[in-house]
């Protein structure tokens, strides 16, 4: 800048000012033509002492001063020295007056000025963007540093809630019953399962499939190889829920701002500003079986594959009816109800039981004298860890069940799995299908679908007001297993594969697996040998195969 200002430097700095020449300090009268050296550089002008301090300037240093303003400006330098009066600031004030007038008067030197602050303002936008990709890695740390507080936290309130005294409901089964015990928490060692989430038939290109597990939101897509991913519906730059956009080019973009992320959960564009490195959304691990979509949402490494031969229909069986519901009770609660088959003839005398017959336990026991087998339904049942209820119906037709027999027994046959997701605290996400091994074409008839979504909604819309009135009750304090009897076999079983998961031992884990097997009706319906007195109800003990 200074170098620039030779030209305009005799209106400010010309031979017109004697001041300067008659203090005798040895600043030049500089002229407009051309920069003269400072005599004192020279030696021809100055005091002894002054001479004997400096030394005469060479050629080429003399030729750096090219303006008269550097020459100006070494002298003041070194009269600063001498004097230790501050000459330079009052001379650096006068150079930003000058340089302004220079750029104002000169087009050329204006331009200039004008390159130098255009460089300065893009090296400000650099760093800029620097400190904004900072920001985010900064963001990014700060999320995963809330969550892991809030699960330390979480861990903590576990631990004072187990010290808080129990409801006087809790205490008073809580002797006979402890592996009963049922609360509507959702224990983080529940995580450590596959689950499977979404049916396969849903997971077309360019689809994406919500979902909510263990209070977390997810969104699945099939990323660009066409395998499904599992990626957290929260956009890593203002959390706004993926979900909302789109799949483009097998990866999700965010409908804010437009940040794409492909199967892995790294961001992969950026638009509209400079691509920061590193950034990424929380994935599951997933896995695609038996028409389902299944994911890992625990901490842990899966240690296994996802089950095999679980959800698949049986052979020669026919896909009718996959639906999703969303249902306002714990899943735990739900998974009781769908293992309950003697709540039937009582609760659904609006749908599939109109009609059934309450099983009647002298004929059990006439059957037992005779040696004899007698199934009031043809139904099998069983539980499937984690959360996951299979039961196989002997039909006459549809809608009509075959009396007195065993399923295996009947011709006709309906299957049905029930997966009961835990959402979130007091929600689960049921995802149902059915199939038959009969009447294989009424799967083309237009509408089906609706009619069974439609049936699939009045029977749980007939267990619903029962399960979300037992919550409540359990919210108040109740034990839901106070006093189980013998048709509750395959609940108290869950419950205790459940409790053993969350807190027993190795070895009780062991024996609540080994009790998880599936039960004909008739099982169900059995009662021990030596009965219940009246007044006392079955010990859970006597509940043992
Ligand atoms: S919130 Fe997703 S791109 Fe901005
Ligand atoms: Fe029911």
């Amino acid at each position: 800048m200074i170098g620039s200002s030779a030209q305009f430097t005799p209106a400010l700095f010309g031979p017109s000012r004697p001041s300067k020449q008659s203090r005798g300090c040895g600043v030049a009268a500089v002229s407009q033509q051309a920069p003269v050296a400072s005599p004192m550089r020279t030696g021809t002008r100055g005091t002894s002492e002054q001479k004997s301090n400096r030394k005469p300037l060479s050629l080429e240093q003399q030729s750096a001063l090219n303006t008269p303003l550097d020459v100006l400006t070494d002298d003041l330098r070194f009269l600063q020295a001498k004097t230790g009066l501050d000459l330079l600031t009052p001379l650096q004030e006068v150079k930003e007056v000058h340089d302004q007038v220079v750029a104002a008067l000169n087009p050329i030197a204006g331009e200039k000025m004008q390159e130098d602050l255009e460089g300065r303002i893009t090296a400000l936008q650099s760093e800029l963007e620097r400190a904004h990709c900072e920001v985010h890695c900064s963001e990014e740390q700060l999320e995963s540093t809330i969550e892991e507080l809030t699960r330390l936290e979480m861990a903590a309130h576990g631990f004072t809630e187990q010290q808080r005294p129990q409801p006087p409901d809790k205490q008073r089964s809580s002797g006979r019953n402890r592996q009963l015990q049922s609360d509507l928490d959702l224990p983080e060692q529940l995580q450590d399962f596959w689950y499977p989430v979404a049916f396969s038939s849903q997971m077309k290109d360019g689809a994406m499939v919500t979902m909510e597990l263990f209070g977390q939101p997810w969104v699945l897509f099939r990323d660009a190889q066409g395998l499904p991913s599992c990626v957290k519906d929260a956009c890593a730059h203002r959390a706004c829920p993926l979900s909302l956009g789109s799949v483009v080019d097998g990866c999700i973009q965010c409908p804010y701002h437009g940040w794409q992320y492909d199967g892995s959960g790294n961001c992969t564009k950026m638009p509209s500003t400079a691509f920061c490195r590193g950034i990424s959304v929380s994935t599951l691990p997933v896995s695609e079986a038996e028409g389902f979509v299944w994911v890992w949402p625990g901490r842990s490494v899966p240690e296994h594959n996802v089950p095999q031969q679980v959800t698949r229909p049986p052979d020669g069986f026919t896909v009718h009816a996959e639906l999703i519901l969303e249902v306002p009770v714990e899943h735990g609660l739900l998974l009781e109800n769908l293992l309950d088959l003697a709540h039937a003839p009582f609760t659904h005398t609006s749908t599939f039981a109109k009609g059934w017959p309450v099983p009647d336990v002298v004929k059990f026991n006439a059957a037992r004298m005779l040696g004899g087998n007698w199934e009031p339904y043809p139904i099998d049942m069983a539980f499937e860890p984690p959360c996951m209820v299979l039961s196989t119906i002997g039909l006459a037709q549809p809608g009509k069940i075959e009396r007195g027999a065993r399923a295996e027994s009947c011709k006709n046959h309906l299957h049905q799995l029930h997966v009961c997701l835990p959402a979130g605290p007091g929600r689960t996400r049921l995802l149902y299908r059915m199939s038959m091994d009969f009447l294989h074409w009424t799967k083309a008839v237009p509408g089906i679908q609706a009619f069974w979504a439609h049936i699939a909604q009045q029977v749980m819309g007939e267990d619903l007001v029962l399960v979300a009135g037992q919550q409540d009750r359990m919210l108040r304090g109740a034990d839901v297993w106070a006093n189980p009897v013998a048709y509750d076999k395959l609940g108290v079983r869950y419950r205790r594969w459940r409790n053993s998961v969350a807190d027993g031992s190795s070895a009780e884990r062991a024996q609540a697996e080994a009790e998880l097997r599936p039960m004909s009706a008739g099982e169900l319906f059995n009662i021990p040998a030596d009965g219940c007195q009246l007044g006392e109800t079955c010990d859970v003990g006597d509940l043992h195969p």
